[in-house]
């Protein structure tokens, strides 16, 4: 099998960017990415137009994955799409075309659960990154997940906590939307907040029992104290908007890194991989870096493309998958709320 030259196409439509990638044995090929701007007016990813983009996208966006690829469709050993969790009509999409794909070139089908996928995305071969060794915590932090996973083998795992309302990149979103900054505001705010001062505002951290977190509690907080402090400076915004973001992101990394803390306590594992848009920011990177010098932790922290929502973690998983021999019915259904 090791000598076998293996190239799977991973599909991801879980959201809002429809995606293709191109694996030959754990190296990525190609990885094409199609991103929804549309959302952008709307501050938030509208359900309807999402699938509807993902319709016209996703021809284009494969074919480009294996023009970049340099291969043709005879070529691919199995097609790994996104089966879950995810928005139904953009799962649709995916699991639809990776069927008639699959079938019509007579190859696997392979399903693909997008939370696994962020955290396999560790095990592609890139130069300069380190794969992780088992067993590992995995945060997964981006705009639709928050998750802490200990994970034993591949297809081991075990969600020990997550968020009961908004996920973290929600949370940078929408005090964004507060503040008046684009959408998606977590870049935005995170580069304003490494020029300020992160102990000028404080919001108050939210009780949760265990490993879960919770985040809708600091949106409120934060909108009621613009609106009250608004009220007495209506220049308030401009005027203190660094110390501002400093301080949201003080508080949100600190609702982070309490939870992974106690992870490791719980677990005794010491190994944590990241995933997910939020973990670019360099609070994120910065409490990590602490983590492994005062507290001997390993950290992983994928490069960018493979971390955001992309085809190249899916088609990972796709690979191992292959390897196993793991394949899905051709009868396999999309599943919005699909577990680990
Ligand atoms: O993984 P991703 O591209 O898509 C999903 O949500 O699945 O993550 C996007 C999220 C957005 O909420 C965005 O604001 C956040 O990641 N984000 C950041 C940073 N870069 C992206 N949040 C904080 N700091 C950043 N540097
Ligand atoms: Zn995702």
């Amino acid at each position: 099998m090791a000598s076998e030259n293996i190239y799977i196409l991973g599909i991801e439509s879980s959201c809002d960017d429809t995606a293709a990638s191109i694996i030959n044995n754990g190296t990525v090929l190609s990885n094409v990415v199609a991103n929804q701007k549309i959302h952008e007016e709307y501050g938030g990813v509208v359900p309807e137009l999402a699938s509807r983009a993902h319709q016209q996208n996703i021809v284009p966006v494969v074919h480009e994955a294996l023009k970049k690829a340099g291969i043709s469709k005879d070529q691919l050993h199995a097609v790994a799409f996104t089966r879950g969790p995810g928005l139904m009509g953009s799962l649709l999409v995916g699991t639809s075309f990776a069927k008639s794909l699959a079938f019509g070139l007579g190859i696997p089908l392979i399903e693909v659960n997008h939370m696994q996928a962020h955290i396999l995305a560790h095990f592609i071969n890139e130069d300069g990154f380190n794969k992780p060794s088992f067993p590992f915590l995995a945060m997964t932090i981006s705009g639709g997940h928050t998750q802490i996973v200990k994970v034993s083998s591949y297809f081991d795992m075990e969600v020990i906590g997550e968020t009961i309302d908004d996920a973290v990149g929600e949370a940078y979103d929408k005090s964004g939307k507060i503040l008046g900054l684009g959408y998606p505001a977590g870049p935005e705010i995170d580069k304003r907040a490494q020029l300020g001062n992160p102990k000028a505002f404080s919001f108050t951290k939210p009780k949760v029992d265990g490993l879960n977190f919770s985040f809708s509690g600091l949106k409120t907080a934060i909108m009621y104290f613009i609106q009250r402090e608004t009220k007495n400076n209506p220049n308030f915004i401009t005027e203190n908007l660094n110390d501002i973001c400093a301080s949201i992101q003080y508080t949100i990394i600190g609702i982070l890194m309490d939870k992974l803390k106690l992870a490791v306590k719980e677990t005794g594992i010491k190994h944590i991989a990241i995933g997910g848009g939020v973990s670019a920011n360099s609070g994120i990177r910065k409490a990590l870096k602490i983590g492994e010098q005062k507290f001997g932790w390993t950290t992983y922290v994928p490069k960018f493309e493979f971390t955001t929502d992309n085809a190249a973690m899916i088609a990972i998983v796709g690979y191992l998958k292959y390897l196993e021999g793991t394949f899905s019915e051709s009868d396999v259904t999309a599943s919005a709320r699909l577990k680990i």
